[in-house]
Protein backbone atom coordinates (compact mmCIF):
# COMPACT_ATOMS: atom_id res chain seq x y z
CA UNK A 1 0.00 0.00 0.00
CA UNK A 2 1.04 4.05 -0.79
CA UNK A 3 2.45 5.70 1.87
CA UNK A 4 0.59 8.72 0.97
CA UNK A 5 -2.40 8.62 -0.74
CA UNK A 6 -4.95 12.16 -2.06
CA UNK A 7 -8.21 10.61 -3.40
CA UNK A 8 -10.70 12.14 -5.29
CA UNK A 9 -9.64 15.78 -4.21
CA UNK A 10 -11.22 18.74 -4.62
CA UNK A 11 -11.08 22.20 -3.45
CA UNK A 12 -13.67 24.93 -3.85
CA UNK A 13 -12.74 28.43 -2.36
CA UNK A 14 -16.28 30.13 -2.91
CA UNK A 15 -17.76 29.43 -5.92
CA UNK A 16 -14.17 28.71 -7.51
CA UNK A 17 -13.10 25.01 -7.90
CA UNK A 18 -9.25 25.55 -7.96
CA UNK A 19 -8.63 21.49 -7.07
CA UNK A 20 -10.42 19.36 -9.56
CA UNK A 21 -10.37 15.62 -8.56
CA UNK A 22 -6.64 15.07 -7.59
CA UNK A 23 -5.39 11.67 -7.39
CA UNK A 24 -1.99 10.52 -6.27
CA UNK A 25 -0.44 7.51 -4.56
CA UNK A 26 2.90 8.22 -3.29
CA UNK A 27 5.56 5.02 -2.12
CA UNK A 28 7.51 5.24 1.38
CA UNK A 29 10.89 7.33 0.42
CA UNK A 30 10.17 8.54 -2.63
CA UNK A 31 10.50 12.02 -3.97
CA UNK A 32 7.57 13.64 -5.88
CA UNK A 33 7.18 17.26 -7.12
CA UNK A 34 4.60 18.85 -8.21
CA UNK A 35 5.34 21.05 -11.49
CA UNK A 36 2.99 23.23 -13.12
CA UNK A 37 2.37 26.84 -13.82
CA UNK A 38 1.17 29.82 -11.24
CA UNK A 39 -2.30 28.91 -10.01
CA UNK A 40 -2.24 25.95 -10.93
CA UNK A 41 -3.39 24.81 -7.69
CA UNK A 42 0.46 23.59 -6.38
CA UNK A 43 0.30 25.05 -3.17
CA UNK A 44 -3.17 24.47 -2.22
CA UNK A 45 -2.74 20.62 -2.45
CA UNK A 46 0.47 21.07 -0.20
CA UNK A 47 -1.65 23.08 2.24
CA UNK A 48 -4.07 20.03 2.35
CA UNK A 49 -1.27 17.63 2.87
CA UNK A 50 -0.50 19.37 5.74
CA UNK A 51 -3.72 20.22 7.25
CA UNK A 52 -3.39 23.71 6.62
CA UNK A 53 -6.41 23.68 4.18
CA UNK A 54 -9.57 20.97 4.38
CA UNK A 55 -10.66 19.36 1.10
CA UNK A 56 -13.80 20.55 -0.01
CA UNK A 57 -14.09 16.15 -0.89
CA UNK A 58 -11.69 13.43 -1.37
CA UNK A 59 -9.59 11.70 1.21
CA UNK A 60 -6.08 11.86 2.58
CA UNK A 61 -4.34 9.27 4.18
CA UNK A 62 -0.83 8.77 5.50
CA UNK A 63 0.46 5.19 6.27
CA UNK A 64 -2.88 3.78 6.09
CA UNK A 65 -4.74 6.65 8.35
CA UNK A 66 -6.94 8.99 6.96
CA UNK A 67 -5.63 12.77 7.74
CA UNK A 68 -8.94 14.39 7.19
CA UNK A 69 -10.01 15.16 10.79
CA UNK A 70 -6.28 15.44 11.95
CA UNK A 71 -5.28 19.11 12.68
CA UNK A 72 -1.91 20.37 11.14
CA UNK A 73 -0.14 19.65 14.57
CA UNK A 74 -1.38 16.02 14.69
CA UNK A 75 -0.20 15.25 11.32
CA UNK A 76 3.92 15.31 12.57
CA UNK A 77 4.67 16.93 8.69
CA UNK A 78 7.70 19.29 8.19
CA UNK A 79 7.27 21.93 5.76
CA UNK A 80 9.35 24.36 3.97
CA UNK A 81 8.25 27.55 2.62
CA UNK A 82 9.38 29.74 -0.58
CA UNK A 83 9.43 32.86 1.10
CA UNK A 84 12.39 32.54 4.63
CA UNK A 85 10.38 31.83 7.33
CA UNK A 86 12.54 31.35 9.99
CA UNK A 87 11.91 32.79 13.55
CA UNK A 88 13.73 36.30 12.85
CA UNK A 89 14.45 36.79 16.65
CA UNK A 90 15.86 33.34 17.22
CA UNK A 91 19.29 32.05 16.39
CA UNK A 92 20.10 29.37 14.20
CA UNK A 93 20.14 26.47 17.11
CA UNK A 94 16.82 27.66 18.82
CA UNK A 95 15.05 27.78 14.85
CA UNK A 96 15.79 23.84 14.67
CA UNK A 97 15.31 23.33 18.31
CA UNK A 98 12.03 24.84 17.99
CA UNK A 99 10.07 22.25 17.02
CA UNK A 100 11.26 19.76 19.71
CA UNK A 101 10.75 22.34 22.42
CA UNK A 102 7.12 22.25 21.20
CA UNK A 103 6.52 18.85 22.02
CA UNK A 104 8.08 18.82 24.70
CA UNK A 105 11.34 16.79 24.47
CA UNK A 106 14.31 16.64 27.07
CA UNK A 107 16.70 18.98 26.74
CA UNK A 108 19.90 16.44 25.79
CA UNK A 109 17.53 14.91 23.41
CA UNK A 110 17.00 18.21 21.72
CA UNK A 111 21.06 19.02 21.70
CA UNK A 112 21.40 15.89 20.16
CA UNK A 113 19.23 16.13 17.92
CA UNK A 114 20.39 20.04 16.53
CA UNK A 115 23.53 19.25 16.47
CA UNK A 116 22.76 16.07 14.20
CA UNK A 117 20.49 17.98 11.88
CA UNK A 118 23.28 21.20 11.90
CA UNK A 119 25.49 18.74 10.85
CA UNK A 120 23.20 17.26 8.30
CA UNK A 121 23.24 20.73 6.23
CA UNK A 122 26.61 21.33 7.34
CA UNK A 123 26.27 24.51 9.17
CA UNK A 124 27.30 22.91 12.60
CA UNK A 125 29.63 26.36 12.65
CA UNK A 126 26.42 29.05 12.46
CA UNK A 127 24.25 27.55 15.33
CA UNK A 128 24.42 31.07 17.22
CA UNK A 129 23.99 32.99 13.72
CA UNK A 130 20.74 34.76 13.46
CA UNK A 131 18.79 34.74 10.01
CA UNK A 132 19.49 38.65 9.26
CA UNK A 133 23.23 37.56 9.45
CA UNK A 134 23.22 34.64 7.22
CA UNK A 135 22.81 34.15 3.21
CA UNK A 136 19.59 32.83 1.40
CA UNK A 137 20.62 29.65 0.83
CA UNK A 138 21.81 29.05 4.60
CA UNK A 139 18.72 30.54 5.77
CA UNK A 140 16.97 27.80 3.59
CA UNK A 141 18.90 24.75 4.81
CA UNK A 142 18.23 26.15 8.38
CA UNK A 143 14.86 26.17 6.90
CA UNK A 144 14.74 22.42 6.09
CA UNK A 145 16.88 21.41 9.33
CA UNK A 146 14.23 22.53 11.05
CA UNK A 147 11.42 21.08 9.19
CA UNK A 148 13.21 18.03 9.52
CA UNK A 149 14.61 18.25 13.42
CA UNK A 150 11.25 16.35 14.42
CA UNK A 151 11.55 13.75 12.11
CA UNK A 152 8.05 14.12 10.48
CA UNK A 153 6.62 11.06 8.37
CA UNK A 154 6.24 13.59 5.47
CA UNK A 155 8.63 16.59 4.54
CA UNK A 156 6.77 19.07 2.10
CA UNK A 157 8.66 22.08 0.06
CA UNK A 158 6.88 24.57 -1.79
CA UNK A 159 9.43 26.21 -4.05
CA UNK A 160 12.32 26.07 -1.16
CA UNK A 161 14.67 27.85 -4.27
CA UNK A 162 12.78 30.39 -6.13
CA UNK A 163 14.04 33.01 -3.93
CA UNK A 164 17.66 32.27 -4.64
CA UNK A 165 20.19 32.65 -7.35
CA UNK A 166 20.93 30.29 -10.39
CA UNK A 167 23.86 29.00 -9.13
CA UNK A 168 22.84 28.49 -5.71
CA UNK A 169 19.65 27.09 -6.73
CA UNK A 170 21.43 23.98 -8.56
CA UNK A 171 23.89 23.00 -5.48
CA UNK A 172 20.73 23.59 -2.96
CA UNK A 173 18.77 21.16 -4.61
CA UNK A 174 21.26 18.22 -5.23
CA UNK A 175 21.78 18.47 -1.47
CA UNK A 176 17.91 18.39 -0.66
CA UNK A 177 17.97 15.17 -2.49
CA UNK A 178 20.70 13.95 -1.27
CA UNK A 179 19.70 14.19 2.35
CA UNK A 180 16.45 12.98 1.33
CA UNK A 181 17.36 9.97 -0.30
CA UNK A 182 19.72 9.81 3.61
CA UNK A 183 17.08 10.55 5.39
CA UNK A 184 14.89 8.21 2.96
CA UNK A 185 11.51 10.31 3.62
CA UNK A 186 8.52 10.81 1.51
CA UNK A 187 8.89 14.28 0.08
CA UNK A 188 6.78 16.31 -2.11
CA UNK A 189 8.51 19.35 -4.12
CA UNK A 190 6.83 22.18 -5.44
CA UNK A 191 8.20 24.07 -7.99
CA UNK A 192 7.30 25.52 -11.47
CA UNK A 193 10.83 24.71 -13.42
CA UNK A 194 11.11 21.89 -14.91
CA UNK A 195 14.79 21.97 -15.23
CA UNK A 196 14.13 21.45 -11.17
CA UNK A 197 11.75 19.05 -11.17
CA UNK A 198 13.37 16.45 -14.04
CA UNK A 199 16.72 16.50 -12.44
CA UNK A 200 15.80 15.65 -8.89
CA UNK A 201 12.27 13.71 -8.68
CA UNK A 202 11.57 9.96 -8.71
CA UNK A 203 8.01 11.32 -10.33
CA UNK A 204 6.61 14.53 -11.18
CA UNK A 205 2.64 15.45 -11.14
CA UNK A 206 2.67 18.03 -13.79
CA UNK A 207 0.12 20.13 -12.89
CA UNK A 208 -2.54 22.13 -15.20
CA UNK A 209 -5.74 24.17 -14.06
CA UNK A 210 -5.94 22.41 -10.70
CA UNK A 211 -5.54 18.57 -12.10
CA UNK A 212 -2.91 16.11 -12.50
CA UNK A 213 -2.50 16.08 -16.55
CA UNK A 214 0.65 13.56 -16.11
CA UNK A 215 2.30 11.45 -13.16
CA UNK A 216 5.31 9.92 -14.34
CA UNK A 217 9.11 9.52 -14.18
CA UNK A 218 10.86 12.47 -15.41
CA UNK A 219 11.77 10.29 -18.70
CA UNK A 220 8.27 9.42 -19.23
CA UNK A 221 6.80 13.00 -18.63
CA UNK A 222 9.69 14.75 -21.04
CA UNK A 223 10.07 11.82 -23.47
CA UNK A 224 6.18 10.30 -23.82
CA UNK A 225 4.15 13.30 -22.59
CA UNK A 226 0.45 12.64 -21.74
CA UNK A 227 -0.88 15.98 -23.19
CA UNK A 228 -0.59 18.53 -25.61
CA UNK A 229 -0.39 20.95 -22.14
CA UNK A 230 2.47 18.32 -21.15
CA UNK A 231 4.49 18.36 -23.99
CA UNK A 232 4.54 22.35 -24.32
CA UNK A 233 5.16 22.95 -20.52
CA UNK A 234 8.28 20.47 -19.76
CA UNK A 235 10.88 21.05 -22.19
CA UNK A 236 11.08 22.89 -25.89
CA UNK A 237 8.90 21.15 -28.03
CA UNK A 238 8.24 21.93 -32.38
CA UNK A 239 4.56 21.33 -32.74
CA UNK A 240 4.11 20.54 -36.23
CA UNK A 241 1.04 20.51 -38.60
CA UNK A 242 0.60 17.81 -40.74
CA UNK A 243 -2.40 15.49 -42.62
CA UNK A 244 -2.15 11.96 -42.62
CA UNK A 245 -0.92 10.29 -45.68
CA UNK A 246 -1.56 6.78 -45.39
CA UNK A 247 -3.20 5.47 -42.45
CA UNK A 248 -2.08 1.71 -43.20
CA UNK A 249 1.44 3.00 -43.52
CA UNK A 250 0.81 4.65 -40.74
CA UNK A 251 2.54 8.10 -42.48
CA UNK A 252 2.23 12.03 -42.49
CA UNK A 253 2.68 14.41 -44.84
CA UNK A 254 4.64 17.32 -43.19
CA UNK A 255 5.19 20.10 -46.50
CA UNK A 256 6.31 17.58 -49.45
CA UNK A 257 8.08 14.94 -47.06
CA UNK A 258 6.21 11.81 -45.64
CA UNK A 259 6.90 10.95 -42.49
CA UNK A 260 6.76 7.43 -41.02
CA UNK A 261 5.67 7.54 -37.57
CA UNK A 262 5.98 5.13 -34.95
CA UNK A 263 3.12 5.72 -32.59
CA UNK A 264 -0.33 4.42 -34.18
CA UNK A 265 -2.17 7.25 -36.06
CA UNK A 266 -5.23 5.20 -34.97
CA UNK A 267 -8.37 5.28 -36.89
CA UNK A 268 -7.78 8.74 -38.56
CA UNK A 269 -8.42 9.12 -42.35
CA UNK A 270 -5.97 9.93 -45.20
CA UNK A 271 -5.89 13.71 -45.63
CA UNK A 272 -6.88 14.47 -41.66
CA UNK A 273 -5.06 16.82 -39.95
CA UNK A 274 -2.84 15.71 -36.97
CA UNK A 275 -0.60 17.62 -34.64
CA UNK A 276 2.95 15.49 -34.03
CA UNK A 277 5.43 16.82 -32.34
CA UNK A 278 9.48 16.57 -31.98
CA UNK A 279 12.20 17.47 -29.64
CA UNK A 280 15.04 19.85 -31.01
CA UNK A 281 17.57 17.49 -29.68
CA UNK A 282 16.11 15.11 -32.17
CA UNK A 283 17.41 13.81 -35.45
CA UNK A 284 20.81 14.38 -36.94
CA UNK A 285 21.24 17.48 -40.15
CA UNK A 286 23.23 15.11 -42.05
CA UNK A 287 21.44 12.84 -45.07
CA UNK A 288 23.72 10.19 -44.48
CA UNK A 289 22.92 9.42 -40.76
CA UNK A 290 21.02 6.52 -39.76
CA UNK A 291 16.68 6.85 -39.43
CA UNK A 292 13.85 5.87 -40.44
CA UNK A 293 12.72 9.31 -42.59
CA UNK A 294 13.89 12.73 -43.16
CA UNK A 295 12.74 15.97 -43.28
CA UNK A 296 13.78 18.64 -46.40
CA UNK A 297 13.54 22.05 -45.25
CA UNK A 298 15.59 25.59 -45.39
CA UNK A 299 17.05 27.06 -42.69
CA UNK A 300 15.58 30.39 -41.29
CA UNK A 301 18.76 31.18 -39.00
CA UNK A 302 21.38 29.82 -36.69
CA UNK A 303 22.34 30.59 -33.25
CA UNK A 304 25.14 30.09 -31.48
CA UNK A 305 24.44 29.16 -27.82
CA UNK A 306 27.69 27.76 -26.51
CA UNK A 307 27.38 23.97 -25.80
CA UNK A 308 24.69 23.88 -28.48
CA UNK A 309 23.80 25.27 -31.52
CA UNK A 310 19.97 25.78 -32.10
CA UNK A 311 18.81 26.41 -36.00
CA UNK A 312 15.65 27.03 -37.21
CA UNK A 313 14.40 25.53 -40.27
CA UNK A 314 11.21 26.07 -42.31
CA UNK A 315 9.87 22.84 -43.22
CA UNK A 316 6.37 23.13 -44.98
CA UNK A 317 5.89 26.49 -43.36
CA UNK A 318 6.45 24.99 -40.06
CA UNK A 319 9.53 26.38 -38.18
CA UNK A 320 11.35 23.76 -35.90
CA UNK A 321 13.83 24.45 -34.12
CA UNK A 322 16.85 21.97 -34.28
CA UNK A 323 19.94 21.29 -31.82
CA UNK A 324 23.24 19.88 -32.46
CA UNK A 325 26.27 19.86 -30.32
CA UNK A 326 29.08 22.39 -30.51
CA UNK A 327 32.21 21.63 -32.03
CA UNK A 328 35.44 22.91 -32.26
CA UNK A 329 35.04 23.08 -36.13
CA UNK A 330 31.41 23.20 -36.61
CA UNK A 331 30.05 25.23 -39.29
CA UNK A 332 26.55 26.71 -39.20
CA UNK A 333 24.19 26.00 -41.11
CA UNK A 334 23.53 29.54 -43.28
CA UNK A 335 19.94 31.43 -43.93
CA UNK A 336 18.04 29.86 -46.98
CA UNK A 337 20.29 26.87 -47.56
CA UNK A 338 18.26 23.47 -48.09
CA UNK A 339 18.72 20.96 -45.35
CA UNK A 340 18.05 17.44 -44.96
CA UNK A 341 17.65 16.34 -40.98
CA UNK A 342 17.58 12.46 -40.51
CA UNK A 343 15.09 11.28 -38.03
CA UNK A 344 14.13 8.02 -36.31
CA UNK A 345 10.34 7.37 -36.50
CA UNK A 346 10.09 7.21 -33.02
CA UNK A 347 11.49 10.41 -32.52
CA UNK A 348 8.04 11.86 -33.33
CA UNK A 349 5.34 12.48 -30.80
CA UNK A 350 1.67 12.20 -31.92
CA UNK A 351 -0.08 15.26 -29.52
CA UNK A 352 -3.35 14.25 -28.35
CA UNK A 353 -5.40 17.18 -26.46
N1 LIG B 1 -7.44 31.22 0.43
C1 LIG B 1 -7.80 31.39 -0.85
N2 LIG B 1 -8.96 32.01 -1.19
C2 LIG B 1 -9.34 32.15 -2.47
N3 LIG B 1 -8.64 31.70 -3.53
C3 LIG B 1 -7.48 31.08 -3.26
C4 LIG B 1 -6.99 30.90 -1.93
N4 LIG B 1 -5.81 30.23 -1.98
C5 LIG B 1 -5.56 30.04 -3.30
N5 LIG B 1 -6.55 30.52 -4.08
C6 LIG B 1 -6.65 30.46 -5.54
O1 LIG B 1 -6.47 29.10 -5.93
C7 LIG B 1 -5.72 29.00 -7.13
C8 LIG B 1 -4.55 28.07 -6.89
O2 LIG B 1 -3.65 28.71 -6.00
P1 LIG B 1 -2.29 28.02 -5.53
O3 LIG B 1 -1.67 28.95 -4.54
O4 LIG B 1 -2.56 26.64 -5.09
O5 LIG B 1 -1.46 28.01 -6.89
P2 LIG B 1 0.04 27.57 -7.16
O6 LIG B 1 -0.01 26.50 -8.19
O7 LIG B 1 0.72 27.27 -5.88
O8 LIG B 1 0.66 28.88 -7.84
P3 LIG B 1 2.11 29.59 -7.66
O9 LIG B 1 3.05 28.82 -8.57
O10 LIG B 1 1.88 30.98 -8.15
O11 LIG B 1 2.50 29.51 -6.22
C9 LIG B 1 -5.35 30.42 -7.50
O12 LIG B 1 -6.24 30.85 -8.49
C10 LIG B 1 -5.51 31.19 -6.22
O13 LIG B 1 -5.85 32.53 -6.48
MG1 LIG C 1 2.27 28.19 -4.82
Amino acid sequence: MSFLVLEHIKKSFGQTQVVKDFNMSIEKGEFVSFLGPSGCGKTTVLRMIAGFENPTDGAISIAGKNQNTLKTNQRNIGMVFQAYALFPNMNVFDNVAFGLKVAGKPKSEIDARVKEMLALIRLDHLADRYPYQMSGGQQQRVALARALAPKPQVLLLDEPLSALDAKIRVSLREEIRQIQSQLGITTVFVTHDQEEALSISDRIVVMNAGRADQIGTPSEIYNRPATRFVASFVGTLNMIDATVADPAANTVKVGENIVKLKESIGALKGGDKISIALRPEAGSLSESAKGDTSLTGTVVLSHFLGSVIRTKIDIGGNQIAFDMFNAPDAVLPQPGETVTLRFNASDFLIVRD
